[in-house]
């Protein structure tokens, strides 16, 4: 079993490259189905998810194969329209490739996708949006089994704006006849980036990125090179972790138009945070103040995924800092493992009150999930002593190498084989 032994202490400096987004590459690789062509997606990250991804491709007669940071995905042989459930287990974000299948084959069956250490993660929104597009969806054994002969383009409205059923019904969309619109359409720039990656095929998607997306169904696509955009998520981990063990970094390729909350929050923090052309510099000199309140939402809100690692910068600053978790029900497992590094957290329902402490000191520690083990390495950059860091493999779903990246930027992070 990997660890990560992380002494803190060290202040960081230096450059590092921002991989491809996880978030964006996960809902490109089921669209890919929808072209039953060659795709070269550049930059693409080389991540747990993304092999899980590349699992399920294959599963359905597909072949994908690296050439550099460029992903080959063919999706010319597609022979099958069913995901087993040691696929979906692997990652219960596989719920994306429902949509692309039922669009190409007319008919898909996976399991009911489970919950995940956030909490229960329903897709009753991606099933009532595939249902008014025409699709008949029946469960039974935990196994769904959807057919369309013919899907027809819809006006739907999303009760809550939900990304991956933003992303599922756009999918569907294009297998539609006519147009489909989505109302209360999830904001987030991966939306964005699959609409473009879409148009780059053939397709004629519009409005992502609002509230209000239009897809025009049935059109020819086909392969195109596609560049993956950069991962605005492990752009906020490494800014704070610069915010939690003060110094000098520069991230390139990163984008703050996309991070604008976390930056702003990160300012009133305390930190010197400048972007240009080709990324963004953050300089973090003096003890953090706290900030006033941080409530996660839908973009352009505050991003829940940047709430571990935000946290875990502000664990030493000066005062108290409210969270409000608004997005999913158990997204703070983190804590406790914080509060083992001498950290002063209180958790009540979906507000953890942090008041920063003078010191923290290192401990053995357990991811708990993705963002909140990447949280326990930022807080670990900032205590006294050795922390060792298990059960990684979380880790490793979003970020192609963390070590390697903070290494790079100064930190002295290793990974290692635990003892037996
Ligand atoms: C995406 O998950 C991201 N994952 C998550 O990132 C991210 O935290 C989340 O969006 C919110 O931004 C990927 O893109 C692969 P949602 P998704 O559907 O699509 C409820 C990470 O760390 N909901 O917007 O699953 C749901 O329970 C991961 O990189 C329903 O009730 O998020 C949640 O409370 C974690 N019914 C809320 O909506 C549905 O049918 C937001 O979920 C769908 C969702």
């Amino acid at each position: 079993m990997s660890q990560l032994l992380v002494r803190g202490g060290h202040s960081l400096a230096g450059e590092v490259s921002i991989q491809g987004a996880k978030n964006g590459i996960l809902p490109i690789l089921a669209a890919t189905l929808l072209t039953g062509d060659q795709v070269e997606l550049r930059g693409c990250p080389r991540l747990r998810d993304v092999n899980a991804s590349i699992r399920i491709l294959e599963a359905l007669g597909c072949s994908a194969r690296w050439e550099g940071d460029s992903l080959l995905a063919d999706t010319a042989g597609l022979n099958g329209c069913t995901i087993s459930d040691i696929l979906m287990r692997e990652m219960r974000s596989s719920a994306i490739f429902l949509g692309a299948v039922l669009a190409r084959c007319g008919e898909a069956e996976m399991s009911y996708p489970g919950g995940c250490e956030l909490g229960p993660r329903p897709i009753d929104l991606h099933l009532a949006g595939l249902r008014t597009l025409g699709a008949e969806i029946t469960e039974s054994g935990g196994v769904l089994h959807c057919k369309a002969a013919c899907l027809r383009g819809r006006d739907l409205i999303l009760s809550l704006p939900s990304v991956g059923a933003t992303e599922n019904l756009m999918l569907a969309a294009c297998g539609a006849e006519g147009v489909t619109t989505i109302a209360n359409a999830a904001r987030e720039p991966e939306i964005v980036d699959l609409q473009n990656f879409l148009n780059a095929c053939g397709g004629a998607v519009s409005g992502a990125g609002t509230s209000a997306v239009t897809v025009e169904g049935r059109r020819p696509l086909h392969g195109c090179a596609y560049q993956v955009a950069p991962d605005r998520v492990v752009t906020a981990t490494y800014l704070c972790a610069a915010a939690s063990a003060g110094g000098e970094i520069y991230l390139r390729n990163a984008r703050e138009n996309h991070l604008a909350t976390v930056t702003a929050a990160l300012r009133e923090a305390g930190c010197d945070i400048r972007a240009d052309r080709a990324g963004i510099a953050c300089t973090c000199r003096e003890r953090l103040r706290s900030i006033r309140s941080v409530r996660t939402a839908p973009y352009p809100g505050f991003p829940t995924d940047a709430q571990a690692v935000l946290m875990a910068a502000l664990l030493r600053s000066r005062g108290a800092t409210v969270f409000e978790e608004t997005i999913f029900e158990n997204r703070y497992r983190h804590v406790d493992e914080l509060i083992r590094m001498g950290a002063d957290i209180q958790v009540a329902g979906r507000v953890a009150v942090v008041t920063g402490t003078e010191k923290l000191h290192g401990a053995p520690v357990r991811c708990t999930d993705l963002r909140g083990g990447a949280a326990l390495c930022v807080a670990a950059l900032a205590a006294e002593g050795e922390t060792a860091v298990g059960e990684i493999a979380h880790i490793d779903r979003g970020y192609e190498s963390i070590e390697r990246d903070l290494r790079t930027l100064g930190a002295d992070i290793v990974r290692t084989e635990m003892g037996i």
